[in-house]
């Protein structure tokens, strides 16, 4: 480890940036030790969502964004940064290492999606009908190849069919008291630290099955307003070629490089998880990419919305060890 010490102002600015990525129900699975000019990204086994992600695929994930996020901060603030991800078998919670040092390069392309990083936000609402540009359809693409992982942009049929399986899932949902009862707990009411709040999930669609997940479980948000949402969702499945942890970690890298990209292009996204969290319906999934792989998300991107943020935990929750700058 080298001598510098990264200042505690800069410390500060780095985990808001890496807490403001998305989670699962905004569960923030993430914890953070920072020593010298190191930074590790921990998994927190307090935050764990056993029903409905029982591998830790979708933990993995977040703090993969988390890391994505924290990247761009540091280059924000002139550093360069040195990524390695898990295995680091001595720690198994361990999925990421980040050395941060001054850089007289710093990589613009980062940088410049740094300044997104408050902007993103999960918007589960209808999307006026302008289609996505050839050149953000591309550019989102891009972004993912550049975290190593694959975007594909799914055509009508493959719409349609997506669309069913999120049937599918409903029906095996319906009798799932363990996954009602842990999304009752993350989900709903007003929410001050974590968890997504009843105003955060958007109006139910009118027709069903719908381009987006009804996260609502407490009788007044089953029973929130209903509209139209668009006819021709603009849906894309992030995949990675192989499904270890470091893989999982991976696609959140990618999936907050695609976010962010996409924000900077006025265009926001939400999510359609829920036949992912089923092996033979993610294998479903993955098939009708047409490539091999293993599928991480199904992301509904859309244009003319803007979407408050959620709350995230105070820095003290979740830094484990800081040194004095
Ligand atoms: C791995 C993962 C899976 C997610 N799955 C869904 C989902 O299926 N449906 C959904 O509406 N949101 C989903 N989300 C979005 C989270 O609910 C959202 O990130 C969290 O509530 C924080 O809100 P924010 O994205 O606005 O910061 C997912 C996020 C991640 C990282």
């Amino acid at each position: 480890m080298s001598d510098l010490q990264l200042p505690a102002k800069d410390v500060d600015i780095l985990l808001a940036a890496a807490v403001a990525a998305p989670s699962m129900h905004n569960t923030q699975p993430w914890r953070f030790a920072v020593h010298g000019d190191v930074i590790d990204v921990f998994l927190d086994g307090s935050r764990t969502l056993p029903a409905e992600d029982p591998s830790g695929r979708a933990m993995r994930i977040a703090a993969g964004a988390a890391t994505f996020n924290l990247r761009c901060a540091a280059e924000s603030l002139g550093y360069g940064t040195w990524l390695g991800l898990a295995p680091y078998p001595e720690e198994p919670d361990l999925l990421a290492r980040i050395v941060v040092k001054p850089t007289g390069q710093p990589d613009d392309s980062l940088r410049a999606l740094a300044e997104q990083i408050p902007n993103r936000h999960t918007d589960r609402r209808p999307s006026n009908a302008d289609p996505l540009s050839q050149r953000t359809r591309v550019a989102l693409v891009k972004a993912a190849y550049a975290e190593g992982a694959d975007l594909a942009w799914l055509d009508e049929p493959e719409v349609r069919t997506v669309l069913d399986l999120v049937r599918d899932t409903d029906l095996r949902e319906i009798h799932d008291w363990r996954r009602r009862a842990e999304r009752a707990r993350w989900v709903g009411g007003d929410r001050t630290a974590d968890g997504v709040p009843s105003e955060a999930l958007g109006p139910r669609s009118t027709s069903y099955p719908a381009a987006v997940r009804d996260l609502g479980t407490r009788p007044t948000d089953r029973m929130r307003q209903e509209t139209n949402f668009e006819s021709h969702p603009d849906l894309a499945v992030l995949s990675t070629e192989q499904d270890e942890p470091a893989d999982q970690v991976a696609a959140g890298l990618a999936l907050e490089r695609v976010l962010l990209t996409a924000t900077r292009d006025g265009v926001n996204a939400s999510f359609l998880n829920q036949p992912l969290e089923y092996d033979d319906l993610r294998r479903e999934v993955q098939r009708l990419t047409g490539q091999t792989g293993h599928a991480h998300m199904i992301i509904r991107f859309g244009r003319g919305r803007t979407a408050k943020g959620t709350a995230r935990r105070p820095v003290t929750d979740f830094l484990r060890m800081r040194e004095q700058s």
